[in-house]
């Protein structure tokens, strides 16, 4: 009898061309989450601002190599990961210039995908962070992915952005990879107060139905203290509201099933 495969990880981007909807405060945080249940996990830092590498208190600066090497000069991906609370695959400040260095390469949607094939037994999920915008770095992701989730701020405008997001991933599906899909979108910096966040959570209900996640992450400072201490919300306060949030949204991703 053949030997059976190594199992694949469960590869999700997070995503959203807006800005500072928590992309990487989902990322780093839903991580921890699933670390905490015993899961094996890599978080990647595909943002050249290098906010998440950061969060873990590690100094973008100083990464060497990074995932600009992964992603322009092939280098393996294990020699950019750095283990903090987990592993993480650092981002320095030239991964701005990787889109355009990536430019002219052959495959270069597939970079990502590419690095990721020689650490697929060694996790069982790897959380993606990426840019507020749709370009190469995140179309790598979103190449690489069997799941995006998608952070949202409880705004009108956020939410037209959605649309982009799908077309973009819709593309993504012809392409590149057929069987990428939207494991859920998630409100955050939910300031359940206000008539506007409600007004907000009842419009995207409606226009995405149960695409929405019934976890919901409320706005606390704890989030932006969390990482100038180079942790997650679930090291920084284990006890508190916010660490439960992503513990939560945790759950609801491991109850989907494995793919
Ligand atoms: N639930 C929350 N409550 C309050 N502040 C939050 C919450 N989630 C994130 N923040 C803060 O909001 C800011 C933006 O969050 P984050 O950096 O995760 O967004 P982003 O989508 O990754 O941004 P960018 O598009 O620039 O990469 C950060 O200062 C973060 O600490
Ligand atoms: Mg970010």
């Amino acid at each position: 009898m053949a030997p059976a495969a190594a199992p694949r990880p469960k590869v999700i981007a997070f995503a959203n061309q807006k800005g500072g909807v928590a992309k990487t405060t989902t990322t780093l945080n839903l991580a921890a989450a699933f670390a905490e249940e015993g899961h094996r996990v890599l978080c990647v830092d595909m943002d050249p601002q290098g906010n998440l590498t950061m969060s873990q208190g590690i100094d973008p600066d100083t990464v060497e190599p990074s995932m600009y090497d992964v992603l322009v000069h092939d280098v393996p991906i294990t020699e950019a990961i750095r283990t903090v609370e987990m592993d993480i695959a650092c981002a320095s400040i030239d991964l701005a210039g990787a889109e355009i260095a990536m430019s002219t390469k052959i495959g270069r949607e597939r970079s990502l995908e590419k690095a990721f094939r020689t650490i697929n037994g060694d996790y069982d999920f790897i959380c993606i962070d990426t840019p507020p915008s749709l370009g190469l770095l995140t179309i790598n992701a979103l190449t690489a992915a069997d799941k995006v989730i998608v952070p949202v701020q409880c705004e009108y405008l956020s939410m037209r952005g959605l649309l982009q997001l799908q077309n973009t991933l819709s593309m993504i599906r012809e392409n590149l990879n057929p069987d990428v899909q939207i494991e859920g979108i998630l409100p955050t910096l939910v300031d359940a107060r206000t008539l506007h966040a409600q007004e907000a959570l009842e419009l995207l209900e409606e226009n995405f139905g149960d695409q929405v996640f019934a976890s919901r992450i409320k706005k606390t400072v704890r989030f932006a203290e969390a990482p100038v201490k180079g942790m997650s919300v679930l090291r920084y306060e284990p006890n508190g509201p916010a660490a439960d949030s992503y513990r939560q949204l945790a759950k609801e991703v491991l109850s989907h099933g494995q793919r």
